[in-house]
């Protein structure tokens, strides 16, 4: 896949992508990463790509003329433009998955005040927030989006399956972890982890992810498909 970023920060994209499994992943040329400068296409001597906002109010505005330009030059035919701004659609799995199977994502940061509304109307098409909060720019969500859909192109986890089974790919969150030892500081590891009954230790999970979801995202069961809701023995309504 390929991720353009256009952002007015690329100094911080450095470091985190470039460890661990996103580093392995464009070492492999899995994730084609590419960060711009916005200032590129600015045309005055003092690189400018705000303005004051019409109407009056605090803070800047990134103009329409650079944006318009970066992503008509790093645009194709499948490019996907996506803009991350606190009033977009919140990014969840579900958002990560339909986005890992595109082939090329132009990520659009803001700073400031954010953008030009002409900017949502004539270029993105998908608006993106990573939560209920706001932050100074657009390159840490950017990062975020980046991190959680590489991870979901195929290849990219050594164990396919880690993708699969964890939390929110089936609508709840993950059951409990334990690796040895199997004793430590008073707290044993669940003596069904040990029995080597496969079938026990799925229904174990299954329960643990349910009562863990419940306790920590009760909005998380509300939306659960009928191949997960819990059974009525579950004692969970
Ligand atoms: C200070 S914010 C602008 C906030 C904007 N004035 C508002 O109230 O929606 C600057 C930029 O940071 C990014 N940003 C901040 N918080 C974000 C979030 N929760 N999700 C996605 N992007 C965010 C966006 O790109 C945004 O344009």
């Amino acid at each position: 896949m390929k991720v353009d970023v256009l952002t007015l920060f690329p100094a911080m994209f450095a470091g985190p992508l470039d460890e661990s499994i996103l580093r392995r992943a464009r070492e492999s040329g899995r994730l084609q990463l590419a960060v711009h400068d916005l200032r590129n296409w600015a045309h005055d001597r003092h690189r400018t790509v705000d303005d004051l906002p019409y109407g009056g109010g605090p803070g800047m505005v990134l103009k329409c003329e650079p944006v318009f330009e970066a992503v008509a030059a790093l645009s194709g035919p499948a490019t996907r433009v996506v803009m991350m701004t606190p009033s977009g659609r919140p990014f969840v799995q579900p958002v990560a998955r339909e986005l890992a199977a595109e082939e090329h994502l132009l990520l659009l940061c803001g700073s400031y005040e954010g953008f030009d509304e002409r900017i949502r109307q004539g270029l993105v098409h998908l608006e993106l927030s990573i939560g209920d909060y706001v932050l100074t720019n657009g390159a840490l969500p950017a990062m975020v989006v980046i991190d959680a859909v590489t991870r979901l192109l195929p290849g990219v986890l050594g164990d396919e399956a880690s993708a699969e089974d964890e939390s929110f790919s089936h609508g709840l969150l993950e059951y409990p972890q334990y690796t040895r030892p199997p004793g430590f500081g008073g707290m044993d590891v669940p003596a069904v982890l040990l029995s080597g009954n496969h079938a026990a230790i799925a229904r174990w999970r299954r329960e643990q992810a349910l009562t863990r979801t419940r306790q920590q995202r009760p909005d998380l069961m509300e939306n659960l498909g009928p191949a997960n809701a819990p059974a009525n023995d579950e004692g969970i309504s």
